[in-house]
């Protein structure tokens, strides 16, 4: 299926459902480092490998499985790992029982599988209109725009933002005159708005549903694209303050972990005052943003804590033995693999994807040894990883 053809997929399948977001056609990322795949592959590798016989990703696919975009939401690349192994026992059987034969991926399928259930969380539940209507009182935006014929049109009118399902056109034109309305807040002796949560999705639900618009119709938002917002994040020099450690600029590695489009958002706004103080102070000019970059940009700082921090061997060294993976890989019982041989164990999606290809046979094997099927908890998978890693190293030598 060529990525055409997919995007029309996804756009159908998304707009079965009220989602805040989505697509008109793009050149979407081929893959980045940090990222460790391509969400977008990973889609179609999902529904071409058969996940979708039993898994439904908003609303598409089969229900015998759990919906995976709930299951797995925001869990990053190690808990998700984690997570396949746990579940496998009873995917064998299904699988088994069906008839179908058991879906191996290669270690690229899996980087791009895992890279995919990941970005599936980054977009938000459609907002809620009445929710919206109590943000936009408390942040007192009627003050100075008007919406629906209603309010103060200093600032002029929010209507045109109604066109569209998703937030991000909003929030990025609401940055890019960042400045200039803080200046008219302090001006006012108003404090700057603040948004928690999903708000920013809330006031987008509540301006379609009160945005005076010619014709109802709904224009579509390209899928963020993280490798794209990977150039974004250099040339609007991000890295100047926060690619090093310094005084009074966080580490922004896991400020996104996990977070929704709208919560990303409002997240950069709510620091975007002390930001721009610090750039102009720099003489790094306030970046403006044009058409997806910054929607591009979000789904960027939304990977850099997708892989995480290495394990520790040591304890990795501890759960091998005590989810009971000695007792075979180590305890001398035939037709077991030697896991200290494998050099590929340097590549996390390698290890990643010979467990989970290797998994039908282990599941026999200890289904006559023992009925036990060891489940692994947060960061008891990052940890074997770094010990399958030290082994392997150890015994190149
Ligand atoms: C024949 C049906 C079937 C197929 C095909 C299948 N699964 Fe599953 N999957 C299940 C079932 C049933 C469960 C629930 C297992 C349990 O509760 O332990 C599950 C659980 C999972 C989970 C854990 C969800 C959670 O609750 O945390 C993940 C992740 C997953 N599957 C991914 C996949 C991927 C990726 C593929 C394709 C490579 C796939 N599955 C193919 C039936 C299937
Ligand atoms: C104190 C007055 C004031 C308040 C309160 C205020 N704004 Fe603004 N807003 C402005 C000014 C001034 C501009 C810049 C207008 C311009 O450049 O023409 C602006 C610009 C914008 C823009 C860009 C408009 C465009 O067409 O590009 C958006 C979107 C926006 N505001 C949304 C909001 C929202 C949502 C709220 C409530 C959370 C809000 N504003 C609260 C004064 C305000
Ligand atoms: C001139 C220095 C500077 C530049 C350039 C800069 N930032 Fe920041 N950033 C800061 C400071 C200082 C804070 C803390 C502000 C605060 O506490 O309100 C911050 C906060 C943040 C936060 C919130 C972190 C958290 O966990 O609370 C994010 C996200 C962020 N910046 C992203 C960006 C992005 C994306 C860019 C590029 C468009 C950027 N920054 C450019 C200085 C900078
Ligand atoms: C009951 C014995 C048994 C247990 C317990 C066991 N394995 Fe295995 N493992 C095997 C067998 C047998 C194979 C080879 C399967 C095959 O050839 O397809 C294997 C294969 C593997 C592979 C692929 C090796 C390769 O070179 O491709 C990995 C990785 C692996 N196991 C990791 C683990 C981990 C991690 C644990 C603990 C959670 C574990 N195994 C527990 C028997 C076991």
């Amino acid at each position: 299926m060529n990525r055409h053809h997919w995007i029309r997929l996804v756009a159908i399948s998304i707009l079965a459902l009220p989602l805040g977001l989505i697509l008109a056609t793009t050149a979407l990322g081929e893959g980045d480092p940090i990222l460790d795949g391509s969400p977008f592959r990973g889609r179609e590798i999902f529904f071409e490998k058969g996940c979708g016989r039993c898994h439904s990703v908003w609303g598409r696919g089969e229900t015998l499985g759990p919906n995976i975009s709930v299951a797995v939401a925001g869990k990053t690349f190690y808990e998700l790992v984690g997570d396949f192994w746990n579940h496998t026992p009873r995917m064998i059987d299904e699988v088994g029982d069906r008839g179908y034969v058991w879906p191996t991926l290669d270690p690229r399928q899996m980087a791009d599988i895992l890279n995919y259930l990941y970005y599936l969380q980054l977009f938000d539940q459609p907002g809620d209109a009445v929710r919206g209507a109590d943000t936009f009182a408390r942040l007192q935006c009627f003050d100075c725009h008007s919406l629906g014929g209603r309010g103060g049109n200093s600032a002029g009118a929010l209507d045109e933002f109604g066109a569209f399902p998703s937030p991000a056109p909003l929030a990025r034109d609401m940055w890019n005159a960042g400045p200039v309305m803080q200046r008219a807040q302090i001006h006012l002796g108003r404090a700057i708005p603040q948004f928690t949560g999903n708000e920013m999705a809330d006031i987008q639900a509540f301006i379609r549903a009160e945005g005076l618009r010619e014709r109802r119709e709904s224009i579509l938002q390209p899928l963020p694209d993280p490798v794209q917002g990977a150039d974004i994040y250099r040339t609007k020099r991000c890295g100047a303050c926060h690619d090093s450690s310094r005084d009074g600029v966080p580490d922004i590695t896991r400020s996104a972990l996990s977070k929704t489009v709208s919560e990303i958002t409002g997240l950069l706004w709510n620091h975007s005052y002390a930001m721009h103080t610090e750039m102009t102070s720099q003489g790094i000019p306030f970046p403006h943003f044009e058409n997806t970059e910054l929607t591009d940009l979000i789904a960027h700082l939304y990977f850099l804590g997708y892989i995480g921090a290495d394990g520790d061997p040591e304890t990795g060294a501890t759960v091998f033995a005590a989810k009971g993976c000695a007792d075979c890989h180590q305890g001398g019982v035939e037709g077991v693999p030697d896991l200290g041989a494998a050099s590929y164990r340097s590549d996390r999606a390698a290890l990643a994807a010979a467990m989970w290809n290797h998994a039908p046979q282990m599941h026999n094997l200890m289904a006559e040894k023992a009925p036990f099927w060891p489940k692994f908890e947060q960061d008891e998978m990052r940890h074997l990883a770094a010990y399958l890693r030290y082994i392997a190293r150890a015994s190149k030598k």
